[in-house]
């Protein structure tokens, strides 16, 4: 059996050769295309960075009006999608529904699934981006029994989706730049991450050529999990579960038990060994968005706070390199800017569609891509004879 490498987790295996994303885990750097994520953040907008994750070059002004133009011209879903939705139970997960509705784009929209042609495969990526913020959107309003709202070009992508989840018929909505500015800013931080769970299960699932909207519900498959995607949910639950500060020490003894299963949510990272550049940002735009709104004295955010200090003064932590990830802080600002926890992995997913994207992209542009087809290490039987059912 010694014929294979076996690396569980692939700790140490590079699964492709990528030109999208760098990520330093010791120094805590995240650069997309050489750009560090922290100006990306400051000074981009979303679809710019959407741009710079596909194309590779920041865009000039022509061609960023045209890509805006574009994606914003993409955002309606075919009206019968509407039908697709309501046939969910009315209290599914919002992931539930976006696993089924994002896969179920393939049968909608034919003419840009074949693979081989770069003008498909670019109406594609275009139709995923643009769609996405609607499909989310829906999927919240199912969630919480409001009508649909349509998508509004004149908006910018961040402010478009607040307004698809927040405006009600009944009453006149107007998007707050800060928080849309803040939406903005979370969705730049998702955008990529080189190699997870998810974006290798985007290329795995593409490896074989299969339509390119089933390959990106893969990956809102993969994301679903705690461990991954879903941590943001996780992370705010526990500060719900941990309630005030001075229960923060026993929740601290018991991430440190190796016979509890308990982990600190929103702590520790694959890669990142040091702060999580992403998770920094996060604090600064969680803290804007609670100014904003005049939130002061929230208890989960005196939690989190408190919950950092120790850990990042605990030997434990400082040992194991845990350092606060992004999702730490994205749950305490995505609740503020009026979003259930049940949401929160939705918006992840969302935001990381361009990454999946343009990985899938790299990767069928890629002359030495070949299908993924890892190998194993057999620890099963040996051949023996079938015994009839009456004899065993
Ligand atoms: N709380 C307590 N102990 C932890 C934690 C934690 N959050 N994370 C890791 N450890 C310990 C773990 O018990 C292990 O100890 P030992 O070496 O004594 O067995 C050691 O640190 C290494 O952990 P690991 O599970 O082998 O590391 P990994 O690289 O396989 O896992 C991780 C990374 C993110 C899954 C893990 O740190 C974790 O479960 N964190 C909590 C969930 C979370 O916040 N996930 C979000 C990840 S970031 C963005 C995203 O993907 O969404």
């Amino acid at each position: 059996t010694g014929m294979f490498t076996y690396d569980p987790g692939y700790t140490s295996t590079a699964s492709c050769e990528s030109k999208i994303t760098y990520i330093d885990g010791d120094e805590g750097i995240l650069l997309h295309r050489g750009y560090p994520i922290e100006q990306l953040a400051e000074h981009g907008d979303f679809l710019e960075v959407c741009y710079l994750l596909l194309y590779g070059e920041l865009p000039t002004k022509t061609q960023k009006d045209d890509f805006d133009y574009r994606v914003t011209h993409h955002t309606m879903v075919h009206e019968q999608m509407n039908r697709f939705f309501t046939g969910f139970r009315r209290d599914a997960h919002p992931m539930a529904v976006m696993c089924g509705v994002v896969g179920a784009m393939s049968a909608f929209y034919h003419d840009s699934t074949d693979i081989s042609d770069p003008h498909q495969r670019m109406v594609a990526s275009l139709r995923m981006i643009a769609k996405m913020p609607t499909i989310a959107a829906m999927a919240y309003k199912y969630h919480v029994g409001q009508p649909f709202v349509y998508p509004r070009n004149e908006l910018s992508y961040a402010a478009n989706f607040l307004h698809m989840c927040f405006a009600v018929p009944c009453e006149e909505y107007k998007v707050n730049p800060v928080l849309a500015r803040a939406m903005e800013r979370i969705f730049i931080l998702h955008a990529d991450h080189e190699q997870n769970a998810s974006t290798s299960t985007v290329r795995l699932a593409g490896s074989s050529g299969a339509n390119p909207f089933a390959c990106i519900a893969a990956g809102i498959a993969c994301l679903w999990g705690p461990a991954h995607g879903g941590a943001n949910e996780a992370a705010l639950n526990m500060l719900d579960e941990i309630g005030t500060v001075d229960r923060i020490p026993e929740y601290i003894e018991r991430a440190k038990d190796k016979n509890d299963p308990f982990r600190l949510m929103g702590f520790g990272h694959r890669v990142y060994k040091n702060y999580d550049p992403r998770a920094k940002i996060m604090q600064k735009t969680c803290h804007e968005v609670l100014g904003e709104l005049g939130i002061k004295d929230d208890a989960q955010l005196d939690i989190a706070m408190e919950l950092e200090r120790i850990a990042l003064t605990d030997e434990y932590f400082i040992e194991k390199k845990l350092y606060p990830n992004i999702d730490f802080y994205s749950g305490i600002t995505l609740k503020a800017l009026g979003f259930p926890t049940t949401m929160f992995t939705v918006l992840f997913a969302l935001a990381r569609t361009v990454g999946w994207i343009a990985q899938w992209k790299e990767m069928i542009e890629d002359p030495s891509q070949k299908i993924g087809r890892p190998r194993q290490l057999y620890t099963g039987a040996t051949q023996r004879d079938y015994v009839p059912i009456a004899k065993r």
